[in-house]
């Protein structure tokens, strides 16, 4: 039986890192995108205790959890596998072993119902999201900025990303969770940090600004987070310890500090986007360092002065889901894209096969 292209409902599947989820997305041409539904089953309390994603216990868990939540997420939206046009399943960046049981979920699935299997990049589902939500014109700029990833691209068509700049070393969200534990503050520790920040003087430590003397819109935040190191050690040398106002300072000048050059970087990866002149030119970002307010105001601050349009999509959209990668499936599939039982799972999956390898991009094959 065709499938008519003006209306496509698809089932998405996401087990990339440690949430495992699935959405079913339906989409009338000329309309936004329906999201009848996304399930997210979270990992957070099955790893709380080793400090940072075990790959073992979240393939387990993905394996445990995933036909569950494709029931849950076609009954949520009140259809059978029956109903939907197209399976769309996260095949890569990620931990192989949660990509793997995904894959082979996905493809059990199109075997059973003879429904087309469309394997997507997960990054790519974060970067197509402002499509989902906001229906947003190609091309426009994104940033991406998470625990994983952190990297400027321009998205051009459903497949085609360009990569400005991104981290050559940690990825921000990994610094805020890295400077919460040098701070004894619980993980994750963006929130726990901007909440300190709050009531800290930002100028109190001058943290260095990485990469901002070199042209161009890469990033890093590893020297950053060295450099909170030393002025927690450097109190402790002093007083014998670091008192309740020192941590929110410390703090508030770390976030300062990543604001400063994400503000700055954006500001560059902006003009390099103008240049080709966007007809509506809008900058999104995706990820849950989105969710900080001072970085949030510093890049709302940057689009105002280039007359550029800034979108963030609600958090639960900005972080992992699975409504992204049906989206992306859609997205993929009416241009024709379709993949067959020899789909690979990938657990390095640049967007951008043009752009050189960086030398470290966030944390290797974890989430985004
Ligand atoms: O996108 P996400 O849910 O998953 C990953 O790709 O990791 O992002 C989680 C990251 C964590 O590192 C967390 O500390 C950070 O986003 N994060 C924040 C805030 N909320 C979450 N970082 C700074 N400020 C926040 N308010
Ligand atoms: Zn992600």
């Amino acid at each position: 039986m065709a499938t008519d292209l003006a209306t496509l409902t698809f089932i998405g599947i996401e087990s990339s890192c440690d949430d495992t989820a699935a959405s079913v997305v339906r989409h009338v041409e000329g309309a936004l995108p329906q999201i009848l539904s996304s399930v997210v089953e979270g990992q957070t309390a099955l790893h709380a205790a080793f400090g940072g994603v075990v790959p073992e216990i979240a393939a387990r868990a993905h394996a445990e959890r995933l036909d569950g939540c494709v029931e849950q997420a076609l009954a949520q939206a009140g259809l059978a596998l029956s109903d939907i046009d197209g399976i769309a399943v996260t095949a890569g960046p990620g931990l192989i072993g949660g990509v793997l049981s995904g894959v082979m979920l996905a493809k059990g699935l199109s075997a059973g119902s003879g429904k087309p299997l469309i394997g997507v990049n997960h990054l790519a589902g974060h970067a197509l999201t402002p499509r989902l939500t906001d229906g947003l014109a190609f091309p426009y700029l994104m940033l991406l900025v998470s625990g994983g990833h952190c990297q400027f691209l321009i998205a051009d068509a459903p497949e085609t990303f360009h990569r400005l700049g991104g981290t050559i070393d940690d990825a921000p969200g990994e610094a805020f969770d890295k400077v919460a534990k040098l701070l004894a503050l619980p993980q994750p520790g963006g929130p726990r940090v901007e909440d300190q920040a709050k009531q800290g003087d930002p100028k109190r430590f001058a943290f260095p600004r990485p990469l901002l003397d070199r042209p161009g819109c890469d990033l890093s935040f590893s020297g950053l987070k060295t450099a909170v190191l030393r002025a927690r050690d450097a109190l402790i040398a002093e007083k014998g310890g670091i008192t309740v106002q020192d941590r929110r300072d410390i703090c508030a000048g770390f976030q300062a500090a990543v604001a400063a050059v994400l503000a700055e970087k954006t500001r560059r990866a902006i003009a390099v986007y103008l240049e080709r002149a966007p007809d509506s030119p809008a900058l999104a970002v995706a990820g849950g360092v989105a969710a900080n307010t001072a970085i949030r105001q510093a890049l709302e601050t940057v689009c105002a002065a280039q007359g550029v349009r800034f979108l963030a999509p609600p958090l639960r959209l900005c972080t992992d889901n699975a409504a992204m990668i049906a989206w992306a499936g859609i997205e993929r599939f009416r241009i024709g894209a379709r993949d067959g039982m020899d789909l690979s799972a990938r657990p390095r999956w640049p967007l951008d096969q043009t752009a050189a390898p960086m030398i470290g991009s966030g944390k290797k094959g974890a989430k985004a």
